[in-house]
């Protein structure tokens, strides 16, 4: 999977920009404010979804400009060469356009038949200690890379529940109705968890092989939820009519509540530091960084392994950190990978060790210059 062209129109701060990288490893170097992470928002937006930094569609058009963005690419795919394009028009509407090849599509969930992507910004730094919606997330993202449908299911799922919540606060709510959403809900809830753990398996086994982790510390990774147990013990049919007999037992509860109170909605990941057999959270801010880094790897060799391809990473900011070694091995590990990765740092020195696996490419005031 390559991202062979990528043009930017009137995204955030780039008026009109053009990159062709000739190798995996693409180096964006520059000041603090030169457009870097921008470009892999852009990058970003060629899957289903909202982003790396999941802001609203409209705020992404470029402030001097005439108010819509566009963003397109020529890219090497599992299923072919393809052209995919994503833009918006700068009026009201929440939502973007998509084409490939040229025809424009009807939503952007087509955009995850050609790419898989990853990625990692230092606003997840804090990713063991956040909240558990942050690590759901992340979670789901990395199910949603390599199982299509999944995404999908969380979020009928979400809407479902929602009509739900809304449904209980009324002062007689309709018993067929609640019963109906509640049995949609279940099948969803259980979609849903069958991916979380088929997911968690693969990644669980690649992110405990120290070998395959360079200088990351390999990982302990456990799924919790009610529901991921659930299907984990019983046959599909059997843990949806259970789903659905804990909701219809629990309407009082949730009502109270104002929210429903079990779910898939509420299951969370823990990790545990490999070599150090410590809980991450109780990890150095250094130890939890080479821990995630070392997690986004993992999820990167788990994708090949269910794809057959590696997705394309995006690791903003990645470097900053590491040490001269830790960064040679970081490179040699993604060229092991076969990933194309794009990595932002402030400095070219950064990319040094990276060789000539990578093209190196400087951004200033949202121009790029090649430095191949
Ligand atoms: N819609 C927009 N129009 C014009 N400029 C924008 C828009 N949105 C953001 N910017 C500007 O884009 C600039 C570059 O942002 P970006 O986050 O890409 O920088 P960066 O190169 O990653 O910097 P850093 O090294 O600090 O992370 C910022 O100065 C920001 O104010
Ligand atoms: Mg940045």
């Amino acid at each position: 999977m390559l991202i062979t062209r990528l043009t930017l129109t009137d995204f955030r701060n780039h008026a009109a920009l053009r990159m062709e990288p000739a190798r995996p490893l693409i180096c964006l170097y520059g000041p603090n404010g030169a457009g870097k992470t921008n470009i892999l928002e852009a990058v970003s937006l060629l899957v289903p979804g909202r982003g790396l930094r999941g802001q609203d569609f409209h705020l992404l058009a470029r402030l001097e400009g005439a108010g819509a963005w566009a963003v397109a690419a020529e890219a090497q795919t599992p299923l072919g060469e393809v052209r995919l394009g994503t833009s918006h028009d700068g009026g009201e509407a929440t939502t973007r356009k998509v084409a490939v090849d040229g025809m424009l599509q009807k939503s952007s969930g087509v955009l995850g038949h050609y790419l898989k992507m990853l990625w990692l910004t230092p606003a997840q730094d804090r990713l063991f200690m956040g909240p558990g919606g942050d690590r759901r997330r992340f979670f789901d993202r990395m199910v949603s890379s390599f199982n299509e449908g999944h995404a999908a299911h969380v979020s009928a799922f979400e809407k479902l529940m929602k009509e739900r919540n809304a449904l209980l606060q009324q002062p007689r709510p309709d018993a067929t109705w609640l019963s109906t959403l509640e049995t949609q809900m279940a099948e969803q809830a259980v979609a849903m968890a069958a991916a979380r753990n088929e997911a968690a398996g693969v990644l669980a086994r690649h992110f405990a092989s120290g070998d395959a982790q360079g200088p990351f510390p390999w990982g302990v990774l456990q799924l919790h939820g009610q529901i991921e147990e659930l299907v984990s013990q019983k046959p599909a049919v059997q843990a949806e009519d259970e789903y659905a007999k804990i909701l219809a037992d629990s309407r009082g509860a949730d009502r109270a509540a104002q929210r429903t109170l079990n779910g898939p909605h509420r299951s969370d990941f823990s990790v545990l530091h490999g070599p150090k057999s410590t809980p991450a959270e109780l990890c150095s801010t250094g130890e939890q960084k080479a821990l995630l880094i070392g997690l986004t790897l993992a999820q990167a060799r788990a994708a090949r392994e269910m794809l057959g391809a590696s997705p394309i990473l995006l690791l903003d900011e990645v470097a900053a950190h590491l040490d001269q070694a830790r960064r040679r091995g970081l490179f040699q590990v993604l060229s092991d990978l076969g990933a194309q990765a794009w990595m932002t740092g402030t400095d070219e020195n950064l990319f040094a060790e990276a060789g000539a696996a990578a093209c190196r490419f400087e951004v200033k005031d949202g121009t790029v210059h090649v430095r191949q």
